[in-house]
């Protein structure tokens, strides 16, 4: 049963990868397109119909699941993958650094939407978190480290909070004042540093600046979680910073 499933979504996915694919190309009419999704809706429509609706169904689907259904085809390394235009794939940390930069919320609304030779929800059916387990899944073995939503679970807190970066790594530098670090408690020392604005802040803490390490010695800080610590860190100080 989960084979024949899984089976027929492949076939219907690659279907739709081809349509898709011929006419990112531009080697496609619009009508031609449209015979396509017509051919394959009643098959696909059909068949995930008459799967069983626990674990593995439409909407609960495992980033992996979702990957080796509609991703690889564009995403994947493998014979037989397509590469469109400045496709990122899968395990290519260049391609993907920065996007992961722009944080895993932002990445499901662009993937949702589209962009370039990249259709719509990578012309799949998948929720939003399955999108968001999905991108989890191929950016993870890219460099990233994002937390993929569980089974139910909505996609926000995938984020890590200011207050939570900052107390597992620039703390222990900006509370004591290590290695010359300017202290929280140093509110003229921050109204300094704050008038260069926040965003050439973030670039400063990304790269690294004098004895900081870069991203505060946090690998796998993401551009705009670097930017919530630096708030936080404003926050504490009592100033603002924008
Ligand atoms: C038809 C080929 C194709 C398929 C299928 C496809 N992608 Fe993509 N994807 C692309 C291309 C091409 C890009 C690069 C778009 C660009 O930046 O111009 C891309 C980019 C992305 C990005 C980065 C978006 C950004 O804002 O930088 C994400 C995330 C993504 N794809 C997720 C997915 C997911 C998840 C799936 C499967 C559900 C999928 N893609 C299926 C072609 C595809
Ligand atoms: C190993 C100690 C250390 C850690 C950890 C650390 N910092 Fe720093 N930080 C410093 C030092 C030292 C400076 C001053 C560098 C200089 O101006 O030469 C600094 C400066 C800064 C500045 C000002 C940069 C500028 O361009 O003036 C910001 C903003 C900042 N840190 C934020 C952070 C954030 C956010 C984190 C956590 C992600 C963090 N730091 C973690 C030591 C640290």
């Amino acid at each position: 049963m989960l084979h024949t499933k899984s089976l027929t979504l492949a076939v219907a996915g690659a279907l739709a990868l081809s349509g898709t694919l011929a006419h990112a190309m531009g080697g496609n009419s619009k009508a031609d397109d449209a015979a396509v999704n017509e051919r394959i809706k009643p098959v696909a429509h059909v068949e995930v119909a008459g799967a069983a609706p626990q674990a593995g169904a439409a909407g609960n689907r495992s980033g992996e699941e979702i990957v080796k259904t509609f991703c690889n085809a564009c995403h994947g390394t493998g014979p037989g993958t397509a590469s469109p235009p400045n496709v990122p794939k899968i395990g290519d940390k260049a391609g993907w650094a920065p996007r992961i930069g722009v944080g895993l919320d932002n990445l499901v609304k662009s993937a949702k939407a589209g962009k370039n030779a990249m259709p719509p929800k990578g012309a799949s059916d998948a929720t939003d978190e399955e999108l968001a387990r999905a991108i989890a899944f191929m950016a993870n073995q890219s460099g990233a480290n994002f937390k993929a939503p569980a089974a139910g679970e909505k996609i926000q807190g995938s984020e890590r909070s200011g207050e939570e970066i900052a107390k597992t790594v620039c703390l222990k530098c900006h509370q004591t004042g290590e290695k010359g670090a300017p202290k929280v408690s140093d509110k003229a020392a921050w109204a300094q540093r704050g008038s260069k604005g926040l965003d050439a802040l973030t670039a400063s803490v990304i790269h690294g600046h004098g004895k900081m390490p870069a991203r505060g010695g946090m690998a796998d800080l993401t551009d705009a979680e670097v930017k919530n610590a630096i708030a936080y860190l404003f926050k504490q100080v009592g100033s603002d910073i924008k």
